[in-house]
């Protein structure tokens, strides 16, 4: 497709993926090495969304800005249509970004010294965040088998029991990209209602479900089985909007609602930016079939880079994932280190991949590739991704 094929110079850009690698990698010069590390894409937005910032910005008056009865029915409509899941605009609250809703999340729930689970391997900042909020990580390692994972419900409901006060759930999961199934989501709830725990469910990701797949919002099957559920949504992964920043927290709750509403009055914030509310009133209004057209798109490039890696470089093994648009490496087979590796791409391929123990230890053994890029730059870092491996 036309829209994804065009190659967009992002240096210069303030770009962290284009312009910040060395800090990030410690490379002395990074202007000859291609990323295809962080989480937003080298395509524009969809031109509705441009447009609707444009006519924003062409008013020339950025005042404060509120968050709209439309913004909200804008969610709540994308929700109903395209995850099944019937909301209310009153469960709604808004945020610059889901890490930061996870930050709040965090700071009204819990105390210092609290116990929060994760799956590992999984989203750094799931553990950085609370961390930094000198809370307690405890982890129960996703079960692993030839690059499929899975819960282990044995070890979550161990975990569970080790005073556990809120559980920080990848749903999609990044990065494993696994689109969890409705068993798997009656289970979780189950097990935190009866160790009266509550459930952050990121779900950032759940637009990205890669065709074929489809994703269930946590807090729809909550409806039945009951459980405390907070749920994280964006546009901005979808439409390609991270630096724009808009984030939308939903919960039923009305005491879970009540609370972090107290908590954002505690930080003067969760209103949105006067672009951002434009842009996501077109996003879920207007963009639906660019995003039926960009998932096709990194389907298809997801389908070329594990074709040619697997077939080109000996011990390399991919699992096509059911969701995002990043794949997760397995380079066990090569028997080289994460250093080895990572030494061999930055210096020898040129080429900026994410190293999997980012993800904690769990991931170690496996790289991540972001290939929400134009096919002409996946080529690119295939080549580069074989010539580091020679
Ligand atoms: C699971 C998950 N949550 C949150 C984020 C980032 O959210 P935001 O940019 O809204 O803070 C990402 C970005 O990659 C992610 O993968």
């Amino acid at each position: 497709m036309k829209e994804f094929e065009q190659v967009i110079d992002r240096k210069n850009t303030r770009s962290v993926k284009w312009g910040n690698m060395e800090a990030i990698y410690g490379v002395e010069d990074a202007s000859e090495v291609l990323p295809m590390w962080i989480a937003d894409m080298d395509f524009k937005a969809p031109q509705p969304i441009i447009e609707a910032m444009q006519e924003r910005l062409d008013h020339g008056v950025f005042g404060y800005s509120y968050i709209c009865t439309k913004c909200k029915d804008a969610v709540r409509s994308w929700l109903s249509s395209r995850h099944g899941w019937e909301t209310e605009n009153e469960w709604m609250l808004f945020h610059h970004g889901v890490v930061p809703a996870i930050a709040t999340v965090v700071e009204t729930f819990t105390n210092v010294g609290d116990n929060i689970l994760i799956t590992p391997p999984v989203y750094h900042p799931f553990s950085i965040v609370p961390g930094n909020q000198k809370r307690n990580i405890v982890e129960c390692r996703l079960k692993e088998e030839n690059g499929h994972y899975s819960i282990d419900f044995e070890a979550f409901e161990n975990a569970l029991q080790q005073d556990v006060k809120l559980f920080i759930f990848c749903h999609p999961h990044n990065p494993g990209g696994v689109v969890w199934k409705e068993d798997d989501l009656r289970k979780i709830l189950r097990l935190c209602k009866r160790y009266d725990v509550l459930i952050l469910s990121d779900e950032i990701h759940a637009d990205l479900v890669l065709p074929g797949c489809k994703h269930i919002p946590l807090a729809k099957l909550a409806e039945e089985e009951g459980g405390q559920v907070i749920t994280c949504v964006a546009p901005t992964k979808t439409f390609n909007l991270a630096g724009v920043q808009a984030a939308i927290m939903i919960t039923k709750e009305e005491d879970l609602k009540h609370a972090l509403q107290q908590s954002a009055l505690a930080h003067g914030q969760m209103e949105l930016n006067a672009f951002a509310s434009s842009a996501l009133i077109s996003a879920y209004t207007e963009c639906e079939q660019w995003l039926e057209n960009l998932l096709e798109t990194i389907s298809a490039n997801m389908d070329y880079v594990i074709k040619t890696l697997t077939e080109e470089v000996p011990g390399i093994q991919i699992q096509k994932p059911n969701a995002t648009y990043l794949l997760w490496i397995d380079y066990r087979g090569t028997g080289l280190s994460e250093e080895e590796l990572m030494d061999r791409l930055l210096n020898k391929g040129k080429l900026a991949l994410e190293p999997g123990s980012k993800y904690g230890e769990a991931g170690r053994g496996f790289l991540r590739m972001n290939v929400a890029t134009p096919r002409s730059i996946v080529e690119d870092g295939v080549k580069r991704f074989i010539k580091a491996m020679e």
